[in-house]
């Protein structure tokens, strides 16, 4: 939500940042996988005890952290011939009200013809990870039938339980929805819920946003659980169908939340086992989505709710970047390369610099659409500025940003709407499709996760789809290069702007 930092600063961050740089330097995992089966099930009975005498160790002053994953899935192989699911992806988007590309454009499925999918199919359960929920308008104190296809999931989930659909959700507190009813009513209807307190925890939020469907299918995309997802914000996201292996390794990070989610929580150290996953940078699942060989992983932040097997999402984002030959385009809501919160050591250009190196040492062309909205922060204006600035063909430095301005037109009632919620990026390598914005707290306080996916890059894949969704942005009517963006409404850079 781009109110998010807001929220941040409201609540009360004490720590101050102890180092800057140096822990973010990607920390290569050793391999999980074992070579030879024998090895490896000599190698787990001896972790597994180690573990478990740590555990009982923890379990002592904490009871029943290490809750049983789901009991219906059996944990992933590492065997990466096992048969292929016959898996599918979908990209998803939903656009704001008035928003109009013309006649041919290519857009991804509407994310509510995809939300509304995925609740028909499900016969089993479905875990929602959220930042907050608020599918009303009443919720936030408007009135307007731009929120009628909010309500409409909300009845849905509502009517999960009477289905007999187990749901269980996550969300978060610190919340930007405390006034909503949405999780009052559906905990009356049977949906089991936990609020996670992660100001206590991390001094952050929970700010993921996926869902889990019958242990197979997954969503993980941009849109908080709010109506205004649907109609007045724009989102991205991906589904991926037919993958139990995908949808087990989801549920562990999941699993890490619901745990959390219990009063005078603590953050176990190291995780138990169980949340281990054989699925990372290293290693990625091999799968066959929609026809197209593809490897993907999924990687997850703050830093403290991941074991060692699983990546880091800022060491996802810094990988891809770092590998890309020829181009590497971001689009993402906010790129603050800075904390807003710790004045005195703010500074944190790490994913800033990994994009200067690509473009400078490595003739990289990498472009940057950055979202602003009547209430962007303009602090982020002297910075894509300055990463402007270096913009120089002739000397073979291409880094170009651009700015994505929705026209707020009649909707400007409702708050926090009209702008491009997006945090995806595409390399000639990657699709990448995240959930948080590119500045620090992000990636050391924050729940975020990331799905990582390289695919055969010739013919139609996700990957093309993707880069084809970039382009279109680019070059739309709602992208402007900064020195035109003084002509610019509803954008609250426009009066920074020369
Ligand atoms: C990350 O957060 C931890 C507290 O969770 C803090 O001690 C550390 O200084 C932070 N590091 C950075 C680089 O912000
Ligand atoms: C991996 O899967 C293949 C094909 O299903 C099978 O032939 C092979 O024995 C498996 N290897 C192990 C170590 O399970
Ligand atoms: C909301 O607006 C509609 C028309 O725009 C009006 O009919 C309705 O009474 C309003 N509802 C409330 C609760 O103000
Ligand atoms: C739900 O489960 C109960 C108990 O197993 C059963 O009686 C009921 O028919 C089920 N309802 C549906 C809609 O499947
Ligand atoms: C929640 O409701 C209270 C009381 O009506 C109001 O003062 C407050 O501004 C509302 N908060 C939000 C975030 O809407
Ligand atoms: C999942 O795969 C099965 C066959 O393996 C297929 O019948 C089903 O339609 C697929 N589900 C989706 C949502 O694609
Ligand atoms: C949580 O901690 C508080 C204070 O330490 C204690 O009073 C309370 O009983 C604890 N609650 C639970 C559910 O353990
Ligand atoms: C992927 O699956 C499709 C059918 O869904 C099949 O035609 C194709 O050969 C498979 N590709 C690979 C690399 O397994
Ligand atoms: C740098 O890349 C551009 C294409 O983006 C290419 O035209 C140019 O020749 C390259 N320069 C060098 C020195 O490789
Ligand atoms: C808002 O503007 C659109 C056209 O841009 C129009 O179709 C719609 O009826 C307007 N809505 C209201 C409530 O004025």
């Amino acid at each position: 939500m781009p109110a998010s930092s807001r929220l941040l600063s409201a609540h009360e961050l004490s720590s101050p940042y102890k180092s800057l740089n140096d822990s973010y330097v990607s920390n290569r995992r050793d391999s999980k996988c074992p070579v030879s089966t024998l090895v490896a099930i000599g190698c787990l009975v001896v972790l597994g005890v180690l573990l478990a005498i740590a555990v009982i160790e923890r379990l002592k002053y904490e009871d029943r952290i290490n809750e049983a994953l789901n009991p219906h899935h059996t944990p992933p192989s590492c065997n990466q011939s096992d048969p292929v699911e016959h898996s599918r992806i979908v990209l998803v988007e939903s656009f704001p009200l008035g928003v109009d590309y013309g006649k041919n454009a290519n857009t991804g499925v509407n994310l509510y013809d995809a939300w509304k999918d995925l609740l028909s199919l499900a016969s089993e359960q479905i875990e929602v990870a959220s930042f907050y929920w608020c599918l009303t308008g009443e919720d936030i104190n408007v009135n307007s039938s731009s929120d009628t296809l909010g309500r409409e999931i909300l009845e849905e989930f509502k009517a999960l339980p009477s289905r007999n659909v187990s749901v269980r959700v996550v969300t978060s507190v610190p919340t930007l929805a405390p006034n909503s009813t949405d999780l009052k009513t559906l905990k009356e209807q049977g949906v089991q819920i936990r609020r996670v307190n992660f100001g206590r925890l991390t001094k952050g939020i929970l700010h993921s946003k996926f869902w889990i469907v019958d242990g197979k299918h997954v969503y993980i995309g941009s849109a908080n659980m709010d109506w205004r997802a649907l109609t007045q914000v724009k989102e991205l996201g991906v589904v991926i169908y037919n993958s139990s292996a995908l949808a087990a390794d989801l549920q562990k990070i999941f699993q890490s939340y619901w745990v959390s989610g219990r009063s005078n929580s603590s953050i176990p150290d190291p995780w138990p086992s169980d949340f281990d996953t054989q699925i990372n940078e290293e290693r990625p699942l091999t799968l066959n989505l929609s026809g197209v060989e593809s490897k993907v992983y999924i990687a997850a932040s703050p830093p403290v709710f991941c074991p060692e097997s699983r990546t880091r999402d800022l060491d996802a984002i810094l990988s891809a970047i770092r590998g890309a030959q020829d181009f590497i385009h971001v689009a993402v809501m906010e790129f603050y390369p800075a904390s807003k919160f710790f004045y005195h050591h703010g500074y944190w250009p790490v994913i800033e610099d990994a994009l200067k190196r690509s473009a400078i040492d490595r003739n990289v062309s990498v472009s940057l659409l950055v979202s602003c909205g009547q209430e962007s922060d303009p602090a982020v204006w002297p910075f894509i500025r300055s990463l402007d600035a270096l913009h120089s063909p002739a000397d073979n430095i291409n880094i170009a940003v651009r700015v994505f301005v929705i026209p707020s037109g009649n909707q400007s009632h409702i708050p926090y709407s009209r702008i491009n919620h997006n945090k995806y990026m595409v390399t000639d390598k990657v699709a990448y499709v995240g959930t948080s914005n590119w500045s620090p707290e992000y990636f050391n306080t924050t729940a975020g996760v990331g799905l990582v996916l390289s695919q055969d890059a010739s013919g139609k894949s996700f990957h093309q789809q993707l880069r084809g969704v970039f382009d279109r942005d680019w070059n739309s009517q709602y992208s402007h290069p900064l020195a035109h963006l003084h002509r610019i409404q509803d954008c609250a850079f426009s009066t920074s702007a020369p």
